[in-house]
C-alpha cells in the first residue's frame, strides 16, 4: 500500500455539498472549452484537443474488424503508452490518456472505462496480458491503479481510487466486483451534509494469484495477501492473509489452502 494510505483527509474547499468534478465544472472561472480540456483531455494545447476529438469521435465508435484494426493503430498516439498488440474495444470512455500505460497483449473490451483523471496523480498503469472486462470501470479519483500482469477483471466491475490500488499478478476478478479505494466518507458531523465533510483516504492492496468471486467488495484501507479466495458476494472489510479462503459479510476466514 501506498504511503499516502495512512490517512488523507479531503475537505471541500467551501464547505459545501459538492464533489470534486462539481467544484471544476461550476467553481472555476475558465471557459466551457477549458474545462472539458482539463477534465477529459487532461492536457492543454489544440494538438491534444484535436487529436482526442479526431480518434474518440470518428473511431470510438466504430464497430466491427475495421474498428478494431484502426483503433489499434491510432489509440496509442493517445495513450501515455502502449505496448505491442492492445486491442481496443468500441465507445471506451477514456479520460487523461496520456497518464494511461498499457503493456503488451492487454485487450480492453467494449465500454470500458479509462479514467486516469487528478491533478497530481501518475494514473494507471496495467502490465502485460492484462483482460478488462466489457463494461468496467477504471476510475481514478486523483489516485493511482496498478494492475499486475496476467490479471484478468471480468465485466461490470469498478476500480476506483483516491490513492493506491493495486492488484498482484495472475489475480482474477470476477464480474461486478466492487474495489472501494478511497471514498470513506466522513459522517461525524450532523449540521453539514455528508458529502461536505471530506473523505478518508487509504488506497487498497490485492496480492498475487488471487480470486474474487463474483459480487465481492474489497472496502477501503484492506490488504490481501497472496493466493486468497474470496467467495461470492462477500464484503472484506479486514486484512485477509495469504493463501486463505474468506466468505460472507463481513468477510472471514474459513479455510487455509495449505492445509485443506
Ligand atoms: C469460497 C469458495 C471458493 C469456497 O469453496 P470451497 O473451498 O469448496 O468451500 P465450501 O463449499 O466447502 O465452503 C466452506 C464454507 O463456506 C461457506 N461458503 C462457501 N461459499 C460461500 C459464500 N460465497 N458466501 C458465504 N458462505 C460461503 C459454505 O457454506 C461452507 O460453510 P459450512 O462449513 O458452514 O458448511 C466458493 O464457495 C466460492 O464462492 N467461489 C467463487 C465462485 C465465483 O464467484 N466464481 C466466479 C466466476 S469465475
Amino acid at each position: 500500500m501506498d504511503n499516502k494510505a495512512s490517512e488523507i483527509k479531503k475537505d471541500s474547499e467551501d464547505g459545501s455539498a459538492k464533489t470534486a468534478l462539481q467544484e471544476t465544472l461550476t467553481g472555476s472561472k475558465q471557459s466551457a472549452l477549458q474545462k472539458y480540456q482539463s477534465i477529459v483531455v487532461g492536457r492543454p494545447g489544440l494538438w491534444h484537443l484535436l487529436i482526442y476529438e479526431l480518434f474518440t469521435t470518428l473511431l470510438g465508435p466504430l464497430p466491427g474488424a475495421l474498428g478494431l484494426v484502426l483503433r489499434k493503430k491510432f489509440y496509442p498516439m493517445l495513450f501515455g503508452k502502449v505496448g505491442r498488440n492492445v486491442v481496443f474495444g468500441r465507445s471506451l470512455t477514456i479520460r487523461h490518456p496520456h497518464k494511461i500505460t498499457l503493456g503488451d497483449n492487454c485487450i480492453i473490451d467494449d465500454y470500458a472505462v479509462l479514467d486516469a483523471k487528478g491533478q497530481s496523480n501518475k494514473g494507471i498503469t496495467m502490465g502485460n496480458n492484462v483482460m478488462l472486462g466489457r463494461n468496467s470501470v477504471l476510475s481514478c479519483k486523483n489516485g493511482d491503479l496498478l494492475i499486475g500482469d496476467n490479471v484478468n477483471i471480468a465485466m461490470n466491475c469498478f476500480l476506483q481510487s483516491a490513492a493506491t490500488v493495486s492488484i498482484g499478478k495472475d489475480t482474477l476478478l470476477s464480474a461486478y466486483c466492487y474495489l472501494i479505494g478511497g471514498g470513506d466518507h466522513k459522517t461525524e458531523r450532523t449540521d453539514i451534509p455528508i458529502m461536505a465533510q471530506g473523505q478518508i483516504v487509504r488506497g487498497i492492496t490485492i496480492g498475487d494469484d488471487c480470486l474474487l468471486g463474483a459480487g465481492v467488495y474489497i472496502q477501503d484501507g484492506v490488504k490481501i495477501g497472496k493466493g486468497v479466495v474470496i467467495g461470492t458476494g462477500a464484503v472484506v472489510t479486514k486484512e485477509i492473509s495469504e493463501h486463505t479462503v474468506a466468505v460472507g459479510i463481513p468477510a472471514k476466514v474459513v479455510k487455509n489452502r495449505k492445509t485443506i
